[in-house]
């Protein structure tokens, strides 16, 4: 709804069930009964608060990923909304800003929270997802995910395509044991002991069924004309290497338009491209190229076997088509130079001990909500370097960056435009810059495998 200048939405967290492989019901944790939740749609610059009221059975967060938002909506992972049981003690509940358990007021209170996003940014692709402390990823992997779209009138003109041509595809991937219900390792009595169960779990946790739009292999019939695809990876630990290809073998162009922060400057054409976990990119593929009845299967170079398929299209009819992809697509996007920076700092992401157990750790330390990790001014240009162990998307709340280079040399063709979420590849040191600006207040930056995440590999960032 809309009132006094504000879009208000409220959403219900709850557990509902679905059917997601045929003939069975799968238990789920749900924005709104669905998932993916219900897609928000906003206008640049126009305040959105957005009511969540958890009737689930756990405390959740919720976070606006690639949203610049005061620290107050952010989703700090210890800024909970409780359920209705919870006893008092739990986890997080020391946390400041928590209401008084004995507060008759804020008991009611404590069950729902408003979040305001002023969207005071480019237009794109963002996501909501829940974020609470230690347990982000059985969450998002139990369906707490959602998309929230933000456009402005620059990008309404310039003609790409629209309407029913603009296809928001969320993928994910997810396991299935009997009856349908959702397989998730560190959860399951059944699997924690066993001997190594405990290594998968450490890489993150992989499905071998691939969800588009929180259906399994979809195959969506389109004409014989421009797409816009706007692909965000919401898979809690899985990268793809996404391609387009025909049935006689050809691959379509994947025309890249915008980056997790909105347009490009100009477009840029990949024949394949690498996906991380909550990275998005805006894409535009021309279905005229392919013969009316024909299809075009989205596949995973690096999958196997049956998680090598993503999803197809099926070309059903020729069409008219007015769409267009402009030479030139957008005139802000930032350029910092690296003599504008004020500091460069470094930061690890690797394997490590923690609690005497296994963990992901940010420059040899574990997350702790008390600790303040970097302190960086409003305002400030800053490079920073992140080197990696294994595979880690990084990802960076409230600001975008620019991606400088990648092991010393140029970045790649992907990592073009304005980013929130850059992949370290195994080994692989990074340079990323941006200026901090925005909001003061105190903001995360960690890795998005989501089960990094919960184990230790995220720190706090304080704007001041
Ligand atoms: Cu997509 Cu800190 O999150
Ligand atoms: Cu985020
Ligand atoms: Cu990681």
């Amino acid at each position: 709804g809309t009132a006094g200048g504000i879009d208000r939405y409220e959403i219900t967290q709850r557990e509902t069930t679905a059917e997601i492989l045929p003939g069975t019901r799968t238990p789920l944790w749900t924005y709104d009964g669905t998932f993916p939740g219900p897609t928000i749609e906003s206008r640049r610059g126009r305040p959105v608060t957005v009511r969540h009221r958890n009737e689930l059975p756990v405390p959740t967060v919720v976070h606006l990923h690639g949203g610049r938002t005061p620290a107050a909506s952010d989703g700090y992972p210890t800024d909970l909304v409780l359920p209705k049981a919870w006893p008092g003690g739990a986890h997080g509940m020391h946390m400041s800003g928590m209401p008084s358990m004995h507060d008759p007021r804020a008991a009611e209170t404590r069950l729902v929270r408003d979040y305001t996003f002023p969207l005071d940014q480019r237009p794109t692709l963002l996501w909501y997802h829940d974020h609470r402390m230690d347990f982000t990823a059985p969450a998002i992997w139990r369906g707490l995910a959602g998309l929230h779209i933000v456009r402005d009138d620059a990008e309404d003109a310039l003609g790409l395509p629209a309407g029913d041509r603009e296809l928001p595809l969320m993928i994910t991937d997810r396991a299935f044991g009997a009856g349908g219900r959702l397989r998730y390792p560190a959860l399951d009595p059944s699997l924690r002991e066993r001997p190594g169960v405990q290594e998968p779990y450490l890489a993150g946790v992989l499905g071998d069924v691939i969800l588009v739009n929180g259906a399994p292999w979809p195959v969506h019939e389109v004409d014989a004309a421009r797409y816009r695809l706007r692909v965000l990876n919401a898979s809690n630990a899985r990268h793809y290497d996404l391609e387009a290809v025909t049935d006689d073998g050809r691959r379509l162009d994947l025309v890249q338009v915008g980056a997790d922060q909105g347009l490009l400057a100009a477009p840029v054409v990949h024949r394949s491209l690498p996906i991380a976990p909550a990275e998005r990119y805006d894409l535009v593929i021309d279905f005229a190229r392919v013969p009316v009845g024909g299809r075009v299967r989205v596949v995973n170079r690096l999958g196997s076997g049956r998680t090598r398929d993503v999803m197809a299209f099926r070309v059903a009819r020729k069409a008219r088509d007015g769409s267009r992809v402009p030479r030139v697509l957008s005139s802000d996007v930032p350029v910092w130079r690296r003599s504008e920076a004020v500091r460069v700092r470094d930061f690890s992401f690797r394997a490590g001990r923690m609690d005497g157990g296994h963990g992901w750790l940010i420059g040899g330390r574990a997350f702790d909500p008390a600790r303040t990790d970097v302190t960086v001014r409003l305002g400030d240009v800053e490079v920073w370097r992140l080197v990696a162990d294994v595979h880690h998307p990084v990802h960076l709340h409230l600001v975008g960056f620019r991606v400088l280079s990648r092991d010393g040399g140029p970045p790649l063709p992907h990592d073009a435009g304005l980013k929130d979420t850059v992949s370290l590849r195994p080994g692989e040191a990074v340079e990323i810059i941006t200026r901090f600006d925005g909001y003061r207040g105190r903001y995360l930056f960690h890795c998005h495998n989501a089960e990094h995440e919960d184990m230790g590999m995220m720190a706090n960032l304080e704007v001041v």
